[in-house]
C-alpha cells in the first residue's frame, strides 16, 4: 500500500478531476453538512444528493458512512463519511474516520483510493501521518492460522487529496512505523504454542539480520552467571528454556543519547501455583508478551528509520510462567541480580520478577533513559480500561515526553502516581520485599516494586499495557485482536528525542 499527497489547485471540487483519477473517492462531511466536501459530493451525485442523504438518514455523525456505487463512472465508488461537529474535529477524529472509510473502501474493492477530508485546521504533516497510519493499520488482517485464507484485497495507492504543502513530510515514517505495529500484532496474536521464548529470539535475530542490528541472546547459564534469580525463578517451571534477548541499534555517526526499552516477554502466564482460575482470562495469556512485542516492533521501525545520534537497546527477559515439580513455590525466596531478596507471596505476580532482572541489566548499560512496557496488572485494566495505558515515572521530563509522544501517535497514556508510602504494602518479614502487595492500588505497588530495581536518579518510565494490548472489538485503527499498542508512542518518542 503506497501513500502520496496530492495538492489540488485550486482546492475546489472542479479541479479534482484534473489531478486525480482513482476508482474510489472518500468525501468527508461535517454536520450540518456544509464545506468543500458538500460541494464535491453535490458535483458527483447531482441534484438528488439532498434526498439521498435524507433517505439514508445520513446525519454526518462521526463514523457514519454511505457507499454509492457509480457503475461506469469515475470514480466508480463514492464513499461519504460523517465527521460530526467541526468543533470536535481533530487528529483523533481524523484517525477514526480514516480507518472507518478504509474498511468501507476495501469492501468496495478500491484499488486507487482518494481521501478528501477537511484537514485545513490541522498541522499538515501530522494530519497526513494520521490518515495514512489509520488507513494502513485499520486494514490489517491476520490469516496465518486459518487453513484457508478469506479473500481480501487492499488498495494499492492511497492519495491524500487537497492537503496543504508540507503534508508529504508526515509520510516519511509511516511505512516503518506501521511495519513495526504489524510485527507487534503478529507476535501478540500468535498462540502460545507458536510464540515461545525461542521464537521471540528468532524474531529478534530476523530483525537484526534484515537491518544490521546487534543481537545477544543470553541462555539460562549466562543468566545464572549474572545472578538473575528472579527471572530464572519464573522460568524454572517451564519445559521451554528462557531466552534473554538484547538487541541493539547503533547509529552511523556519534551517539548523543542512549535509550533502553524493556518489554515483558511472558509467552504464556498460567499464574504458576497461584493458578489463574475461570474468569481470569487464562486463555488469553498468550498476550502477556505484549510489552516485548511492542519493543521489538519499535526496534524494527527504528532500524528502518535509522535516526542519527540515538542508540537504542531492546531487552526482553522471555520465558513462560508454568506449573511443574520444578516450579517455584508460593513462599520461595529468590535473589535478583542486584542482590535484593524477594519473597514470592504470589507466583502470578511473575512479570515484575522477570522485569526486575531486566531492569538491573538495563541500568548496567548506563543509558540516558529506560522505558519498560508490560502487561503487568489486572488492576491497571480496572483503573483505566482498555483504551488507556498507565504511565509511571519519577521523572517529570520523561513522563511529559512520553505523554506528548503518545498524544502525537494516537495512543492514550495516563500518568499514575508512584506514591512511596504504598511501598509498605511490599514489606516482607523474611526477605527484602514481597512480590505482591494488597489488592487496592495493585498497579501502583507493581510499579513501586519495579522502581526498586532501577538505579536511583536514572530517568525511567513504566507503561502498564495490560488493558490496551488487546481489543475484543474493532476500534478505530485497531482491528479486533492484538493492537500492537506502544510501538507508535515509542517510535514518536525516540524520533523526537533523536532530533532534540
Ligand atoms: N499478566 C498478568 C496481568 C494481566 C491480567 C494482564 C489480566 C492482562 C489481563 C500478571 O502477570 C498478573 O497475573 N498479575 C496479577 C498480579 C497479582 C497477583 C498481584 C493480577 O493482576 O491479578
Ligand atoms: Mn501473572
Ligand atoms: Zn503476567
Amino acid at each position: 500500500m503506497e501513500f502520496r499527497c496530492l495538492a489540488v489547485t485550486p482546492a475546489v471540487p472542479g479541479a479534482l478531476k484534473e489531478t486525480w483519477t482513482g476508482d474510489t473517492l472518500v468525501v468527508g462531511l461535517f454536520a450540518p453538512a456544509a464545506g468543500s466536501g458538500r460541494a464535491l459530493a453535490q458535483e458527483l451525485v447531482g441534484e438528488g444528493l439532498e434526498a439521498l442523504l435524507q433517505r439514508r438518514r445520513f446525519e454526518a455523525k462521526p463514523g457514519q458512512t454511505i457507499t454509492l456505487e457509480r457503475p461506469g463512472g469515475s470514480p466508480a465508488s463514492l464513499i461519504l463519511v460523517g465527521l460530526g461537529d467541526p468543533a470536535d474535529f481533530g487528529l483523533e477524529a481524523l484517525r477514526q474516520a480514516s480507518a472507518e472509510v478504509a474498511r468501507s473502501a476495501a469492501a468496495a474493492g478500491a484499488v486507487e483510493l482518494g481521501l478528501w477530508l477537511p484537514v485545513e485546521g490541522l498541522e499538515p504533516a501530522a494530519a497526513a501521518a494520521a490518515m495514512a497510519e489509520a488507513v494502513r493499520l485499520g486494514l490489517y488482517a491476520d490469516q496465518r492460522f486459518k487453513s484457508e485464507a478469506e479473500p481480501s484485497s487492499l488498495p494499492s495507492l492511497v492519495s491524500l487529496l487537497g492537503v496543504a504543502a508540507g503534508a508529504e513530510a508526515g509520510l516519511a515514517h509511516v511505512a516503518a512505523t506501521c511495519s513495526g505495529v504489524e510485527l507487534a500484532r503478529r507476535l501478540v496474536a500468535a498462540p502460545p504454542n507458536k510464540a515461545t521464548p525461542q521464537s521471540l529470539a528468532e524474531e529478534a535475530a530476523a530483525i537484526a539480520d534484515a537491518f544490521g542490528l546487534e543481537l545477544k541472546v543470553l541462555e539460562r547459564d549466562d543468566c545464572e552467571a549474572l545472578g538473575m534469580g528472579a527471572y530464572l525463578g519464573v522460568a524454572q517451571g517451564s519445559d521451554l528454556p528462557p531466552k534473554f534477548i538484547h538487541l541493539t541499534y547503533r547509529p552511523a555517526g556519534e551517539v548523543s543519547r542512549r535509550v533502553v526499552l524493556v518489554g515483558k516477554g511472558l509467552t504464556f502466564d498460567s499464574g504458576g501455583y497461584n493458578l489463574k482460575t475461570a474468569g481470569s482470562q487464562i486463555e488469553m495469556m498468550k498476550y502477556d508478551m505484549g510489552g516485548s512485542a511492542a519493543v521489538l516492533g519499535a526496534a524494527r521501525a527504528i532500524a528502518e528509520i535509522r535516526p542519527a545520534g540515538l542508540e537504542v537497546h531492546v531487552i526482553v527477559a522471555s520465558c513462560e510462567n508454568m506449573i511443574s515439580g520444578g516450579a517455584i513455590h508460593p513462599g520461595d525466596v529468590l535473589t535478583a541480580s542486584n542482590g535484593k531478596t524477594i519473597e514470592i507471596n504470589n507466583t502470578d505476580a511473575e512479570g515484575r520478577l522477570t522485569l526486575a532482572d531486566a531492569l538491573v541489566y538495563a541500568c548496567g548499560l548506563e543509558p540516558d533513559a529506560i522505558v519498560d512496557l508490560a502487561t503487568l496488572t489486572g488492576a491497571c485494566v480496572i483503573a483505566l480500561g482498555e483504551e488507556i495505558a498507565g504511565l509511571w515515572s519519577p521523572s517529570n521530563g520523561l513522563a511529559e515526553a512520553l505523554l506528548s509522544a503518545g498524544n502525537a501517535a494516537g495512543e492514550a497514556l495516563w500518568r499514575m502516581p508512584l506514591r512511596s508510602s504504598y511501598k509498605k504494602g511490599l514489606k516482607s518479614h523474611i526477605a527484602d520485599l514481597k512480590n505482591t502487595g494488597p489488592r487496592p492500588g495493585g498497579s501502583i505497588t507493581a510499579a513501586l516494586f519495579l522502581q526498586d530495581f532501577v538505579t536511583n536518579g536514572l530517568p525511567w518510565a513504566h507503561l502498564d499495557i495490560a488493558g490496551t494490548v488487546w481489543s475484543d472489538k474493532a476500534r478505530g485503527e485497531d482491528p479486533a485482536g492484538a493492537t500492537g499498542f506502544g510501538v507508535r508512542t515509542l517510535v514518536a518518542w525516540l524520533v523526537a528525542g533523536a532530533a532534540s
